[in-house]
Parts: structure tokens; sequence; C-alpha cells
């Protein structure tokens, strides 16, 4: 039998000090791990656009993509310039999806688009609840929990959006509000969905309204998020996506996405023009 029991002092000295070393490698991989979520920069058009707008702004993207940045991008036109974005973009680093899709296959739903459609355009991603889909268009939680779903069937990358407003907020019901639209696609996908998802938080009355979260308001609710979505799968909740929207422009996004929580902005009104869009990802640089 051999005798694996260490005896010299400089023996036990040497696995005292391998031992730590180990584990201080473990410790800054979890912690690189935390802080390496590349931030990432969404831009919701909204119902605005035409064809030479789309070419003006995605030339002047293009062109700024071509240096090297730490912030990736992604647009989000309406349905009917989807063929022009991707035949733009196709061969460059900045991705594209659609605003909204069906929960079915195909059949008579009159003005709707379904996931393989967009797939047909070669969308990365897909919005689902904005809350002008809940509010305007009558979007249930549970009907967002389909939309997920087919997106997330078609391989598509739902970017799931959720928010209190501000009635909501002043109640003090802002984290009841967030867990009930994330549980009822938690409970609809179940949590291994997320590990291919992205959620941004966006509080209905930041939107449009010039009225920006600060940062440590956002930062709380995108903390509460990403606990929830921890308390499930730790490793999820490290990797996933938390962006904020709402009045988002070059000059306060830096100090937004420099909070833990923040990987990235989801922006209306600044993305439609590509000097707008570019400072807010020269400042997240
Ligand atoms: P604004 O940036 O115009 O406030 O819009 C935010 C938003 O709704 C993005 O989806």
């Amino acid at each position: 039998m051999v005798d694996l029991t260490l005896h010299d002092p400089c023996q036990i000295l040497l696995s005292r000090i391998l031992r730590w070393l180990w584990f201080m490698v473990i410790l800054s991989r979890d912690h690189k791990d935390h802080f390496m979520r590349r931030i990432l920069l969404a831009g919701n058009w909204k119902m605005h656009g035409s064809p030479e707008m789309v070419a003006s702004l995605l030339n002047g993207l293009l062109v700024a993509s071509q240096q090297e940045c730490a912030v990736d991008m992604v647009v989000f036109p309406p349905f009917p310039y989807l063929a022009q974005v991707q035949a733009l973009l196709k061969d460059s680093d900045i991705s594209w999806g659609a605003q909204n899709l069906n929960p079915a296959a195909q059949g008579a739903f009159t003005g709707e688009v379904s996931a393989a459609m967009l797939l047909d355009f070669a969308c990365r991603y897909v919005l689902v609840g904005h809350s002008e889909r809940r509010a305007l268009f009558g979007e249930s939680d549970q009907d967002v929990a389909l939309r997920f779903e087919a997106a997330h069937q078609a391989g598509l990358i739902p970017v799931l959006c959720v928010g209190e407003t501000l009635a909501e907020r002043e109640n003090g019901a802002t984290e009841t509000v967030v867990e009930r639209q994330l549980d009822a696609v938690l409970q609809g996908s179940g949590i291994g969905a997320f590990g291919r998802a992205v959620i941004a938080y966006e509080p209905v009355w930041a939107i449009g309204t010039g009225k920006t979260a600060t940062p440590e308001q956002a930062q709380e609710v995108h903390a509460f998020i990403r606990n929830k979505i921890s308390s499930q799968d730790g490793t999820i909740g490290d990797h996933i996506h938390i962006l904020y929207g709402g009045s988002v422009n070059g000059s306060n996004a830096a100090d937004l996405f420099a909070r833990e929580d923040i990987d990235g902005g989801l922006v209306g009104g600044a993305s439609l023009k590509a000097e707008d869009f570019l400072a807010i990802r020269d400042a997240a640089a």
C-alpha cells in the first residue's frame, strides 16, 4: 500500500498553496462570468420607417460597425422592411428581428405573422410582450407566454418585455407586476427556455416620455429579475441579458449600462437616427 498522507512540511505547504490557487481560479472565473455579458444594444423602430430611412440609418450603422467595439447591435424594423434590412445587414455583425409574432403556425389570422415567416427573413430575435402590445392591443400575460413559446420552439431568441405602469409603481406593486409577467412565461416555457432569451425591463412610465428610470431604480428591478431567474437556474441567471428600456439616449446610457445587472438597452426614439443610436453605443463601449 502506498502511503498518500503528506508528512513533509514543504509538501504540505505546497499542497495548501495549490489548493488556494485553485480556489482563486474558480472564484475569479465566477467573478468574470458575472461581468462577461457583452452589452447588447437593441433598436425598436416601432411603427416608423420608409425605404429611404432604412437605407440611411443602416448605412450609418454599418460604417460604424466596422470598427472593433464591445457592443452588439440588433434592430427591430416593422415587418415590411425585413427584406431590405436582411439584404443590407446580411454580411455584417448587426442582427435583426421583428417586433411581434403570432403563436400559430399558419391560418386565418388576418394581419398576423408567424415565426416561420420571420425565419424566412433570417430574423434572429423577436420582441414579445412589449408594453404597447399589452396596453394598446390587449395582449394578456397568457398571450405573451404563447408568443414566447412559439418563438422559442422556432429557434428565434425572444426578447421578453416586462414593466410596470406609473400607478403600479406608485402603489408599490413594481415587483409584483414584473414577477407576474415573468411567471406566466416561466410556467408556459420553463426556465430552460430562458437559456436562449433576453429580458427587457421597460417601465411604462419611462417609455417615450423623456423620463428615464434612475440607474438605481433600474438596477433594483434588474437585480430582482436576475435573482428570480437565478433562483430557478443559477447558470441561466448569470448569463441572461437583461436590457433596460425607456428614454435611453447618449447622455444617460453610460450610467445605466454601468450597473451590475443592466446588460444594455432597448431603445425606441433614439434608435431611429444612426448618430443617436451610435452615441448610445459609444457611451456604452
Ligand atoms: P423610448 O426609447 O422611445 O422611450 O422607447 C422605449 C421602448 O419602448 C423600446 O422598446
